[in-house]
């Protein structure tokens, strides 16, 4: 299983530093074999010591190895690290930060050619889940639209706009008719985001087709993390 955390804009480099002390003497600990990701602030990114189940990655990155593009990541700058993962199309980028399709699809493409291993999220709003299972289900595969489904090394989290950051998860039914539906066109790993919490990571883990959980605000604490990682490990 795959167990995600996504710092977005929290945590700083010292923080980030102690909760993956933490994180990595957990795994040891308790031999961990679940495929652990952290996307701590661009920061607090650097090359940890950490076990072969934590792998580091970046919440974003422009694609290009290096440029004129004042405020952005590049490739030069990550691969210093080491780090081999990315999110890409995280609804916050999509709908704040104003990211167009295009723009999201030359990351992917961009990232895909470096051997990148992919978190490429997707999600509807909540007006399009008002309108019943079908829309939602074009809405999705219209964010697939110019991606290599096919990628080795792409994981898919399908992340309902509407249940991100607000406690409010989506429900069991919706989560499982929608991953059951993306499987037919997906064999990447697909993962569920949006409010995933210590007291619904089992149920939500133990939903059929889904594979792991992209978690933003709970995952921030490392004791309720470990605990997420914990129940993972025991299904
Ligand atoms: P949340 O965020 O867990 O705070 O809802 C999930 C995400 O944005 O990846």
């Amino acid at each position: 299983m795959i167990i995600a955390s996504n710092f977005k804009t929290n945590h700083t480099r010292e923080s980030t530093k102690e909760y993956l002390v933490k994180l990595n003497h957990f795994v040891k600990e308790n031999s961990i074999k679940e495929e652990i990701l952290v996307f701590p602030p661009s920061t607090a990114l650097d090359n940890y010591n950490l076990h072969d189940s934590i792998k580091i990655g970046v919440q974003n990155a422009y694609p290009t190895d290096k440029g004129s593009f004042t405020g952005e990541l590049g490739f030069t700058q990550i691969d210093e690290f080491d780090i081999k993962t990315i999110l890409i199309g995280h609804s916050e980028r999509r709908h704040i930060l104003k990211e167009s399709d295009e723009l999201i699809v030359s990351k992917y493409n961009f990232y895909k050619d470096k051997n990148y291993k992919i978190v490429y999220c997707i999600g509807e709003p909540k007006e399009v889940r008002d309108d019943g299972l079908e829309k939602v289900l074009e809405y999705n595969f219209s964010q697939l639209d110019g991606i290599d489904l096919d990628y080795e090394n792409l994981i898919v989290a399908y992340e309902p706009v509407w249940a991100i950051g607000t406690g409010v998860s989506a429900t069991t039914k919706d989560i499982e008719e929608t991953l059951s539906a993306l499987r037919k066109s997906i064999k990447a790993p697909l993962l569920y985001g949006g409010s995933v919490k210590v007291a619904n990571t089992k149920e939500i883990l133990e939903i059929k087709n889904c594979d792991g959980i992209l978690v933003g605000t709970a995952s921030w604490d490392i004791e309720d993390f470990k605990e997420m990682v914990r129940i993972a490990h025991e299904i």
